[in-house]
């Protein structure tokens, strides 16, 4: 199996954006972390971020030909973007929406995601630990395929 993980805008600034919100993990840690568990489960994986929209849509359609599914950090497009709730519909592959902090409890505009209905699941709330049980479930999910 093999999963890829994508990284919506401005999470390559992670470590020194806002720690308050979502601590002092950089996106390499994050990124380590989840190759340590991927490893540990059996599963492949590769990592993509853009700060580019269009840049993610075209990194879905490309990967889709060689994985089983997404775990996706969307940032901020979570709440803005009909354009990758398309691209992620249209490949027919499940996926998962992490996010670091809990959106739930921040503005209200964080409230609403074009993606959580239509993804399997959704994990927020636990920094990089929200990346890690986005893994364990998508990866589950999959297997029972
Ligand atoms: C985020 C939450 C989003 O609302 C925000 O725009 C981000 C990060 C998170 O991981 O907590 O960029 O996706």
């Amino acid at each position: 199996m093999r999963i890829a993980v994508v990284h919506g805008p401005n999470l390559r600034l992670l470590g020194r954006r806002e720690p308050a919100v979502y601590g002092t993990d950089t996106l390499e840690d994050v990124d380590r972390a989840v190759e340590a568990l991927a490893a540990q489960l059996g599963t492949e994986v590769e990592f993509f971020q853009s700060n580019h929209e269009g840049a993610i849509l075209d990194f879905v359609e490309e990967a889709a030909g060689r994985v089983d599914g997404f775990v996706v950090n969307p940032g901020a497009l979570t709440h803005t973007s009909v354009a990758l709730r398309d691209a992620l519909l249209g490949v027919e592959l499940p996926f998962v929406e992490v996010h670091l902090s809990n959106t739930a409890a921040r503005e209200p505009f964080r409230r609403h995601s074009y993606l959580a209905d239509v993804a399997v699941g959704a994990v927020y709330g636990f920094g990089v630990h929200s990346y890690l049980l986005g893994l364990r479930g998508l990866v589950s999910r999959i297997d029972k395929k």
